[in-house]
């Protein structure tokens, strides 16, 4: 049990990598609290609780914190998860409501998150908080302009936090997954997604699970000293 008695937020965690890693931290001891808009399927495990939230809204966010506080008594993990690819326009196509929509989900949903949780981890001194960013996070990629851009701004909000909580004994580091198995990418056009996975030394595509684990192993005490760090789970596409 790696994370025995912890109390876990996973946003975006009704489907995909998000929910994966709801049904890890389960396995290993956690009580989970999956923040999502949406849930389609019923979590198997009685551990697991559901919340209908969205990460954009400021004043639902200190709501649902004062409610898994008041149930659960403290927040030991916070996984800034949800996020939409939304367009694949570059720069100079990409319509502006598209642009602040997926930088409202993908950045400031993580902003958010962050700001309304660590007042909580401050009072305990100790959390661990874990962000989703992208390998496009780490090196470029065309067109996709406002999911490249957010997904560069979590990576170095994550280090922000990091250097800037280090002393109240919060940590927090991102996960950089490659092109991973999930009703996202299943719903994008497939000779983009081959295009990916010829590209990946592994030679297919991940799964949710693979990605699961790298935030199972952050989330946890077993990362006592891993702080600002990026994490790439990406079957090698960016070591090339
Ligand atoms: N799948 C990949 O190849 C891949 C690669 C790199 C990064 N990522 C990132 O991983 C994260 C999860 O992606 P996934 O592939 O599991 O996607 P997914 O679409 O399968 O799941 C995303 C979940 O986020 C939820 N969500 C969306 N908007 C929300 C909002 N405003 N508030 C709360 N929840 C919201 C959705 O309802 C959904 O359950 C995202 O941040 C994504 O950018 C995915």
């Amino acid at each position: 049990m790696r994370l025995a008695n912890k109390v876990a937020i996973i946003t975006g965690g009704s489907r995909g990598i998000g929910r994966a890693t709801a049904d890890l931290f389960a396995e290993e001891g956690a009580i989970v609290y999956v923040l999502d808009i949406s849930l389609d399927d019923q979590f198997e495990s009685d551990k697991i609780h559901f919340i209908a939230h969205d990460v954009t809204d400021e004043a639902a966010w200190k709501n649902v914190v004062e409610q898994i506080v008041s149930e659960a008594g403290t927040i030991d993990i916070l996984f800034n998860n949800a996020g939409i690819v939304g367009s694949y326009e570059g720069i100079e196509t990409i319509e502006m409501d598209d642009w602040h929509r997926i930088l409202d989900i993908n950045l400031n949903g993580v902003f958010l998150g962050t700001r309304t949780v660590l007042p909580v981890m401050r009072a305990a001194g100790k959390g661990a908080i874990v962000h989703t960013s992208s390998m496009w996070g780490v090196v470029g990629a065309i067109g996709v302009a406002a999911y490249t851009a957010s997904k560069g701004a979590v990576r170095s909000l994550s280090k922000n936090v990091a250097l800037t909580y280090a002393k109240d004994g919060i940590r927090s580091n991102s996960i950089h997954p490659g092109i991973i198995e999930t009703p996202l990418v299943l719903a994008q056009d497939k000779s983009m997604t081959q295009e990916i996975v010829d590209k990946t030394p592994i030679g297919r595509l991940g799964t949710a699970r693979e990605i699961a684990y790298g935030a199972l192993y952050l989330a946890s005490d077993e990362s006592s000293y891993v702080t600002g760090t990026e994490l790439i789970i990406d079957g090698g596409h960016t070591a090339l």
